[in-house]
């Protein structure tokens, strides 16, 4: 593998646990203003200095991140479609790997719709986008998306939906959790990283999906709305930390949220 896409997967993953915990803020670009997203810029600071990666577009970006931030960036590159339309697999690429190298992003990012209306436009653009990041040293993460048709979220659709995209050259692959998860784990040759998706009943079982995650093969998890619609985001970040990189069980993990909860709700990080 290249030097700069070494470095950049490097800068991504902790070399002790050779996981990643990446804060997903991108939902807007076809959500609008997300319920707690509506102000990024607020939402966004004080959880950035307990990420290991920020998934993010570049409007967000360039209006909402300090650019001397740290922090390496997962830039969203697709888009299109909005929750207004039935098909939001109608995406193309939304900005160039040009844009991404001048952002000095660490990834760039693209859904893909494996099963959807715009399959077929979806992976060739994968395929595409893989191309120019290997001649700019810059790694793809696919995303596996399932729209609103959540009851494809099973392992054998998955499994299809990561093998596709790792076979087409994508260096990771964001996915969902799901039943079987090994299953999905054992048929994809790139890293996984799991996605939290739409809001859990609890802190606690948000915990309870990464720590599974973890054990079943995950390299991190990409998650957004369990961390900052929680009514303790930098809490529920530090408590995910302690499960992706220190091996803590779900209890130590609600340990570390309790004990930060003190702080008050939606406290800023120290
Ligand atoms: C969709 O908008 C993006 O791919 C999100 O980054 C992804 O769904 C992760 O965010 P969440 O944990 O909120 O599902």
């Amino acid at each position: 593998m290249d030097w700069g896409m070494e470095n950049r997967l490097a800068r991504m993953f902790s070399p002790g646990s050779r996981n990643s915990v990446m804060l997903a803020v991108d939902h807007g670009y076809f959500m609008g203003p997300t319920h707690h997203l509506e102000d990024a810029r607020t939402t966004i600071a004080p959880l950035l200095p307990h990420a290991d990666a920020l998934a993010v577009t570049r409007g967000i970006l360039r209006r909402c991140v300090p650019s001397q931030d740290p922090v390496p960036i997962v830039l969203r590159v697709s888009g299109g479609a909005t929750i207004l339309k039935d098909d939001l697999s109608d995406e193309k690429i939304t900005t160039s790997i040009r844009e991404a190298a001048r952002l000095n992003v660490c990834a760039v990012a693209m859904s893909v719709f494996v099963g959807a209306p715009h399959e077929h436009e979806s992976l060739v653009h994968l395929g595409e986008l893989v191309d120019q990041g290997e001649e700019a040293g810059i790694p793809v993460m696919a995303i596996t998306a399932v729209g609103k048709e959540l009851e494809k979220r099973d392992a054998r659709y998955l499994a299809l939906a990561c093998r596709v995209s790792a076979e087409l050259g994508s260096h990771l692959v964001k996915t969902y959790y799901c039943d079987d998860f090994p299953k999905v784990v054992e048929g994809c040759p790139v890293p996984l990283v799991v996605a939290g998706g739409p809001k859990l009943d609890s802190d606690r079982a948000a915990l309870e999906l990464a720590r599974r995650a973890i054990d079943e093969g995950a390299h991190g998890i990409d998650m957004g709305r369990n961390i900052w619609q929680s009514d303790h985001p930098v809490a529920m970040l530090k408590a995910l930390r302690a499960i992706v990189h220190e091996k803590a069980t779900v209890r130590e993990a609600m340990d570390v949220l309790d004990g930060e909860k003190v702080r008050g709700p939606r406290a800023a990080a120290a």
